[in-house]
């Protein structure tokens, strides 16, 4: 078994911001929930430990809908080192090992977690990397090919800053030796801070191997100082999943134009057009072609339907060979069925579609249950609030809507109905006949024109 550290406890004033920053978001996500995905999906993890210290509350508030988390403040906040001391009460002892990881370093990834614990054998292992750029980064000293020390940039000789093999910041220490290594780190360094790289040379000293791994992606961690930083990382991220869509046979029409704040799964033969953001967990069926900015959040679309430019598209379900768009907006609980059309300007909420049912041109359905073969002419509105309660529309099965027409709810429309334009339907509709609400047409012959005043 396995304990796991967050260390979060810091301030990150490079961000400029009211926002603690483990709590600023990677592909829509805190960082800190990016970093607890991948703790979730580490097998045989005893318990996992969370430092907190600067705005402690607003960070453990974030993380409350989450299981099986325990915080710790670390109040001031004395360094790496002092924020695992602060954790250690909270560690399982049986756990032989502890991984530490930090709330600014989001991607790493389960595999590279695993590969670190394979190399740590029953001694520790630390996550490094070489960067072209070391500046800012602990360094790794090695003898004969063994490593033996971490010397901070702040700290380092101008012979240590040539270094380019780096510390991450992740490593895995063996729970047992870890009270006693805390407790002799000393603060006398640049920064007066207790490091926990200081470990590294103890654990040298007590004959303790130490090994690394790296990660095979670098962006697995690159960790966030700044905005800078942060927009940096979200690019590669977005490039990466995009990569995945590409490699797994969507079309990505401009990979550098795609937004993936969750999981988007696609079948065979997807396109995805210029400017699209998908968000939560959204599916593409086989053959579903997304034109340019397009949001979709939490959403399935079925297999050959088409999302034209501009549809906003949120926790919907839209079934096989359905036309949607340009410039429809699918709200919650909008279900399409199969080969229904939505056109420009048209709004639905909490509405079943039957099948091809064609809802073309600027109208609002909500609250409906909408059988199949219906048309609903131009402007059409579904009246469904008085102000104070919500009430549901029933339009059976080949139904005509004619334009702008207001369908005051609660109302049933019946099978085959027919409503004049311009109905103002109060009542329900029979089926198979003509109902209308109209004003008779008239003519007013004597009628002027007013003219200007002088
Ligand atoms: C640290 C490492 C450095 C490594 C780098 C990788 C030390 C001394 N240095 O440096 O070797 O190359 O990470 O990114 O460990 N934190 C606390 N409490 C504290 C101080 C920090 O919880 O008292 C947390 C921060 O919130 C952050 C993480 O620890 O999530 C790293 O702290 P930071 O100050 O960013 O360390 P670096 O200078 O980047
Ligand atoms: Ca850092």
């Amino acid at each position: 078994m396995m304990n796991v550290v967050i260390l979060a406890a810091g301030q990150g004033k490079r961000m400029h911001s009211d926002l603690p920053k483990v709590l600023q978001p990677l592909a829509g996500k805190p960082m800190i929930e990016c970093v607890l995905d991948t703790v979730q999906k580490i097998a045989d993890v005893s318990r996992t430990v969370v430092v907190v210290g600067h705005c402690a509350e607003v960070v453990e508030q974030a993380l409350e809908n989450r299981q099986g988390l325990e915080f710790v403040l670390q109040q001031p906040q004395m360094g790496t080192g002092h924020a695992l001391q602060c954790a250690l009460p909270a560690l399982d002892p049986a756990a032989e090992n502890t991984l530490v990881l930090l709330g600014d370093v989001p991607l790493v990834q389960p595999e590279t977690i695993d590969r670190l614990r394979a190399v740590a054998g029953d001694g520790m292992a630390i996550l490094t990397t070489v960067l072209r750029n070391p500046t800012g980064y602990g360094r790794i000293l090695r003898q004969r090919g063994r490593i033996v020390a971490i010397v901070e940039q702040k700290d380092a000789t101008e012979g240590q800053k040539q270094i380019r093999e780096v510390n991450t910041g992740i490593m895995l220490l063996p729970t047992a030796r870890l009270a006693g290594w805390l407790s002799e780190l000393k603060a006398s360094n640049a920064q007066g801070e207790y490091y926990l790289t200081d470990v590294i040379g103890l654990a040298v000293r007590d004959g303790v191997r130490i090994n690394s791994a790296r990660p095979r992606r670098s962006f697995e961690v690159e960790g966030v100082n700044s905005k800078t930083q942060l927009a940096r990382l979200e690019g590669i991220w977005q490039d990466h999943q995009a990569e995945l869509l590409t490699d797994a046979g969507v079309t990505v029409i401009d990979p550098s134009r795609l937004d993936i704040r969750g999981t988007l799964v696609c079948g065979r033969d997807v396109t995805i057009d210029v400017g699209c953001v998908f968000e939560g967990n959204v599916e593409l069926s086989d053959g579903v072609y997304v034109g340019p900015y397009c949001v979709v959040r939490n959403s399935k679309i079925g297999a050959g339907t088409r999302i034209e430019a501009f549809c906003h598209i949120d926790q919907a379900e839209v079934g096989s060979q359905a036309l949607v768009g340009p410039y429809a907006r699918l709200r919650p609980q909008a279900a399409l069925s199969d080969e229904v059309h939505v056109g420009n300007f048209v709004e639905i909420k909490k509405s079943n579609i039957g099948k091809g049912s064609k809802i073309n041109h600027l109208s609002y359905i909500g609250d409906t249950d909408m059988g199949s073969g219906v048309n609903i002419g131009a402007g059409t509105i579904t009246c469904n609030y008085d102000g104070v309660n919500k009430f549901r529309t029933t339009i059976g099965d080949n139904a005509f809507i004619g334009s702008d027409t207001q369908l005051v709810a609660p109302v049933t429309v019946g099978e085959g109905a027919t409503l004049g334009a311009g109905t103002t339907l109060t009542k329900d509709a029979p089926q198979g006949k003509l109902t209308l609400s109209r004003a008779p047409q008239r003519t007013i012959d004597a009628w002027q024109r007013p003219v200007k005043k002088q």
